[in-house]
């Protein structure tokens, strides 16, 4: 695991997003997540695309996860999250056909999540993550297997809580399910890039980086895979015992 801390989330945003730069080849399938922690990243692949140094023409861009039974035509629907950041008047060159996501609408979740799974099969090249408070990525809350693939799942209440911000603060309008990608289909993406922002994801961090491997704290299973960087500010990596430790390995 590869842990790059910087003050604030603004200069993270854009190394991170430089990241992907660099490691874009055409083509290629980009695994994408929601909340507000990436959103400096998507920024930052827009500004790039402005330039003309980067466009995702004929990639493909695969959500982590999405709502069960949200309105097609809700602001907060992740599909269209996503459309908005990355497709829309220009976006990051991606084409709308390119944009994937899990069918939260589908009569029967359960077989859209299988066939999400086998869409994505043997795994995108790249997968961005944010990271829950309670240690949770894309919607894997603790207690789901370690190993899971795709799947419908219900949503706690801490994180139904930290998300009612984007129902305009009312729980009763924050969906109860969703269709996530398991853990185990998150694993089989050749690179894991994750971002975590502020002192609300410190504990979550520390579980993740210095943890034992637990389905209590899901995101613990990325200490299994082979190429993960990890981009934290100050805040997040306020609780982390190893700290000098780990800015002396970046210099390598
Ligand atoms: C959401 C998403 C996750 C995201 C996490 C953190 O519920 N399903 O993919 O990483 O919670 O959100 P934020 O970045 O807003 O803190």
């Amino acid at each position: 695991m590869r842990i790059i801390i910087r003050e604030n989330a603004e200069e993270l945003s854009k190394i991170a997003a430089q990241q992907i730069i660099d490691g874009y080849t055409p083509g290629m399938r980009l695994g994408v997540a929601t909340g507000s922690t990436p959103l400096g990243l998507y920024k930052a692949l827009r500004e790039a695309h402005a330039a003309g140094d980067f466009s995702m023409a004929g990639s493909s861009a695969w959500a982590l996860d999405e709502y069960v039974g949200i309105p097609a035509d809700h602001p907060e629907r992740y599909f269209n999250v996503l459309h908005t950041e990355l497709v829309k008047d220009g976006g990051v060159g991606l084409f709308e056909a390119d944009l994937h996501t899990p069918d939260g609408g589908a009569e029967d979740p359960k077989v859209a999540a299988k066939e999400y799974d086998a869409a994505i099969a043997p795994g995108v090249d790249i997968q961005i993550l944010g990271l829950g408070r309670n240690g949770h990525i894309g919607f894997n809350e603790p207690g789901g297997g370690l190993a899971s693939r795709t799947h419908v799942d219900v949503l706690t209440a801490s994180t139904r809580e930290a998300n009612a911000r984007f129902f305009d603060n009312d729980m009763d309008r924050v969906p109860t399910f969703c269709v996530t990608q398991g853990l185990g289909t998150i694993m089989s993406a050749k690179k894991i890039v994750l971002l975590a922002f502020g002192t609300d994801k410190a504990e979550a961090v520390e579980q993740l980086i210095e943890g034992a491997v637990s389905q209590l704290w899901p995101a613990t299973v990325l200490q299994h895979h082979v190429d993960v960087t990890v981009y934290i500010d100050e805040a997040a990596a306020s609780r982390l015992e190893l700290l000098d430790y780990y800015r002396t390995l970046e210099q390598l």
